[in-house]
This record gives structure tokens, sequence and C-alpha cells, in this order.
């Protein structure tokens, strides 16, 4: 049991290539998925969130006209994180391959320039070709109890999509997580569309679905040395 609970939580990935929009996702299993947000862990049982199941193609198609323009402060600090060849990335254990982005994200001397160059991008560039998107709200008039900057209410919106992102994975869907949703011009968008009250705001969506490539990709992780402190700060290993 508990092989198979660290070999899914391994296995558990980005899907971030195309996904087939004419293989739905059963119902059964996104009853499932919603099953396992269902018992996320949340700071006081509050269970802060609000899923909308978009899967009608009118809705999918009227978000993915939505544009989104990418700013240069999410580049540059993108930049930060990237690696230019398995060996760096290797080596530090953390972040992304460059080979990920367009090569005019991934050069700092070209970054304003893209930005400035760049047209605003339709969501259905981000979609692509996902049935459906579930999206995550929460109601930011509230928070956690005493919890500055509803720190707490954030990390159970992250237990939220780990929940979903195992419980798809063990299904055999894709999962992406699109952080573009909750940025102010798209999220604005998206709450008129839907009819999300103006006090409701979006968290992440995560666009799921049957990929139409094999979607692995070069990953890496810190060791356990690396992050676990043994009784003492600085103490590594255990
Ligand atoms: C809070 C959060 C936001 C994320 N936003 C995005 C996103 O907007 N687009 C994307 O492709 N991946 C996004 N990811 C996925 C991470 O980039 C990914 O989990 C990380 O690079 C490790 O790769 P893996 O998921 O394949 O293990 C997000 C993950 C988290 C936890």
């Amino acid at each position: 049991m508990s092989e198979e609970i660290l070999k899914t939580i391994q296995e558990r990935l980005s899907s971030r290539v195309p996904y087939d929009p004419n293989r739905q996702v059963p119902k059964e299993d996104l009853k499932k998925i919603l099953e396992a947000a269902r018992w996320t862990p949340t700071a006081h049982n509050m269970q802060n969130f609000e899923i909308i199941v978009v899967d009608d193609k009118t809705v999918l198609d009227k978000i993915g006209n939505i544009k989104s323009k990418i700013s240069e402060e999410f580049l540059r600090e993108n930049y930060e994180q990237l690696s230019f060849s398995r060996e760096e990335l290797l080596k530090k254990k953390t972040g992304i391959l460059g080979s990920m982005f367009p090569p005019e994200w991934v050069d700092p001397v070209k970054i304003s320039e893209a930005v400035k160059k760049a047209a605003p991008m339709p969501l259905t560039q981000s979609i692509r070709g996902s049935p459906t998107l579930l999206i995550v709200a929460y109601d930011s008039r509230k928070r956690a109890p005493a919890s500055h900057g509803d720190v707490l209410g954030f990390i159970s919106l992250g237990c939220l999509m780990e929940n979903m992102w195992l419980m798809a994975q063990s299904l055999g869907i894709g999962i992406q997580i699109l952080s573009a949703f909750s940025s102010p011009p798209v999220e604005t968008e998206i709450k008129k569309l839907l009819n999300v009250p103006d006090y409701m705001k979006i968290a992440f969506t995560c666009r799921i679905g049957y990929p139409t490539v094999a979607n692995k990709y070069f990953r890496v992780r810190r060791d356990v040395e690396d992050f676990a402190h043994h009784n003492n700060f600085g103490n590594k290993g255990i």
C-alpha cells in the first residue's frame, strides 16, 4: 500500500502536451477526482474552495478566446528557475529546462523586447484541446483563523491541488495546472463569463484530459539529504 502511494506520488507529473478534444473524461472518473477534492485536508476544515467544472464546448471556446499577455516579471523570475542542459538541471536538482520555452523567453537580454513585441495570446493555446477544465476558486473575504495573509488557506488549496492531481494521475488522466487563469485581467474575464461573484478569487485551474502524445519529460528533485535536517538546522540527512 505505502509502495503504491509512493509510486503514484513519484509518477504524478505535469502533462503539458495537447489533449484529445474529442475524448471526454468519463463522468465516473470526474466524480472520483471531485471525491478526492472533497476529502482534502484544509485549515480548520474550512473547505475553502469551490470548483467550477467546465466541459461545455461553447463555454470552453469562449474561455479559449480570452487573451492573456506575458509579463516581464514572469519571464525574469521564470529565467531564474531555468537550466540549459540536462547536466545543469541534474546538478541544480531544482527548476526546469529552458528548452520548454520559446527562445526569446529564455534570453535575459531579449526578454524586454520579447514582452514588448508579444501579441496577446488566446487561452486556447494554454488549454490545448482539453475537454474539461477544473477552475478552483476561493472566497477572498474569509481566511483561516488568525492566519496572516491567509497562508493556511492557501496551503489548503495546495492540498486540494495535490489530491486532485494524484487521483487524475492514478486514473490515467493527464493534468496540467494553469496559473494564468488567476492573473488579474484573465480572471476578470473568466469570472464574468462564468458568473463567479466578485468576492471569489480564482486560485488555479487544472486542465485535464487524455494526452495525444507521450508526455514523459526530464524531471529532477533534490535528494532527501538536501532538504531534511536532523534535530538541528544544518544537520543534513536523517
Ligand atoms: C502552485 C503551482 C502553480 C503551478 N502553475 C503552473 C502553470 O501555470 N503552468 C504549468 O505548466 N505548470 C504549473 N505548475 C506545475 C509545476 O511547474 C510543476 O509541478 C513542477 O515544475 C514540477 O514538475 P512535475 O509536476 O512534472 O513534477 C504549477 C505547480 C504548482 C504547485
